[in-house]
């Protein structure tokens, strides 16, 4: 009986000693409440963008090199001294209380730590904190790609404490300029049009137990990249040989009508080309699903020179029709009796009707050239009002297209 009683003493005095260990723990290094534990602790937040790149679209993720500043209060750390007094001793830094702020989008951070440590502090004689240090982030950023090159990004930085509700901890940017970054940044693929700073304060949801959960309110700052592709790359690289292809292509209304290999091969290879060209485009970005603005100029592009080999083989079609009634007509013409007085050569320029002249006609023979004639013409006026109607219907596209894809977003959302 005895030594069961000693047992529950001894792990009720085990338990107590714990719970004070830990208690006498929290002690070392409370968060500073300056007197009034009612009101939350004011933290303000900033920083200065010194490089940023490697942006992988295919991961949707970028770089970006910053230093961070932050100042709370803490009253326990008023002093004498006339200056504010400089902390710059990692272990130091380790027994003083630090926010818990996190990059909720960082895919990986880490701080620099060559040769030493990169931070700094300040500590006012009043006990106000000012810490700066140096992290390098690969942030994630969903890119909307619909607009693909010819696009806009939005790319979010946010910073929330992971475990102060917004009523212990109330974190807010520097009122004048909190983010600032280097003019030298000169990014290969994008011009930043700004830097702005909002907050995304809001209600997470984080669990207790299996069954219960907490709600809280937690401050949030939102930084926002806002982007703008440059579009000198993809114009010399898409969309000008891309249209030079198209062009290429109407060449086959100039060709002889007659010249059926000339003409079907002239397309057939704008056409694989053109084919080639889109892959090259689609390689380093992701499999979206959706179509992109480049996709869209491509696609049109193919059905231009879809639109050329359908076109010649509606003039095939009637110049085989204006062949058969020559060859008719010249049968019969040769039954009559009488030779040619011009056999006009098949690969002559000239443009139209039969290809041999008689001197008197048959008149059935005269119908049939006659009808060889209509469709030969026929066949030369669809090539005409091709030369005309291709160039305009691709130049009205290109109107449309850039007046469409080449509008600014707002600034300010
Ligand atoms: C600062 O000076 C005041 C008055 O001179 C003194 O009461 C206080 O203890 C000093 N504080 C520290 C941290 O030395
Ligand atoms: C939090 O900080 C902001 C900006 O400094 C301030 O406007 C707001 O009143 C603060 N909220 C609380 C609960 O202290
Ligand atoms: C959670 O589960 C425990 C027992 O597992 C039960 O006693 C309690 O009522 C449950 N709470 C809620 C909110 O369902």
């Amino acid at each position: 009986m005895t030594s069961n009683r000693w047992l529950l003493f001894f792990l009720l005095l085990r338990i107590t000693l714990a719970n004070r260990d830990v208690f006498r723990l929290l002690q070392d290094k409370p968060m500073p409440r300056n007197g009034n534990p009612k009101a939350p602790l004011q933290v303000h937040f900033g920083f200065y963008v010194e490089s940023l790149g490697n942006f992988r679209a295919t991961e949707m993720t970028y770089d970006m090199d910053m230093y961070l500043y932050m100042s709370w209060q803490d009253d326990s750390m008023r002093h004498n001294e006339t200056e504010h007094v400089l902390v710059n001793d990692k272990d130091i830094l380790d027994k003083i209380w630090l926010p818990d702020l996190y990059f909720a989008n960082a895919r990986t951070a880490y701080f620099h730590k060559v040769t030493v440590h990169n931070f700094n502090m300040f500590i006012s004689p009043q006990g106000t904190i000012s810490y700066g240090t140096r992290v390098t982030l690969n942030l994630a950023c969903n890119l909307d790609l619909k607009d693909y090159p010819l696009d806009y990004q939005t790319c979010y930085i946010k910073v929330i404490s992971y475990a102060h509700v917004k009523n212990e901890m109330n974190v807010s940017w520097f009122p004048n300029d909190p983010i600032r970054f280097n003019p030298e940044i000169d990014l290969p693929e994008f011009h930043i049009r700004a830097l702005d700073k909002d907050y995304c304060n809001g209600v997470f949801l984080y669990t207790l137990t299996h069954n219960s959960s907490r709600v809280g309110e937690f401050s949030c700052l939102l930084g926002m990249l806002k982007l703008k592709r440059a579009i000198g790359f993809h114009l010399v690289q898409s969309y000008i040989p891309t249209g030079l292809i198209v062009a290429i292509s109407w060449v086959s209304f100039w060709i002889d009508r007659r010249a059926v290999p000339a003409r079907v091969s002239l397309s057939f290879t704008t056409l694989l080309t053109l084919s080639t060209q889109g892959n090259g485009i689609r390689y380093a970005l992701p499999a979206v699903s959706y179509a992109k603005a480049i996709d869209y100029f491509y696609g049109v592009c193919m059905l231009f020179i879809f639109g050329v080999l359908l076109e010649f083989a509606a003039v095939n079609s009637y110049m085989r029709r204006a062949n058969k009634y020559n060859h008719m007509a010249e049968k019969i013409q040769s039954a009559y009796g009488g030779k040619p007085i011009i056999a006009a050569d098949y690969d002559s320029d000239y443009e139209e009707g039969p290809t041999k002249y008689y001197g008197n006609l048959n008149k059935n023979s005269a119908h049939l050239m006659y009808k060889a004639l209509k469709f030969s013409r026929k066949a030369l006026s669809i090539d005409k009002a091709a030369r005309f109607a291709f160039p305009c219907v691709f130049a009205i596209f290109n109107v449309f297209y850039w007046l469409y894809y080449l509008r600014e977003p707002p600034l300010m959302d």
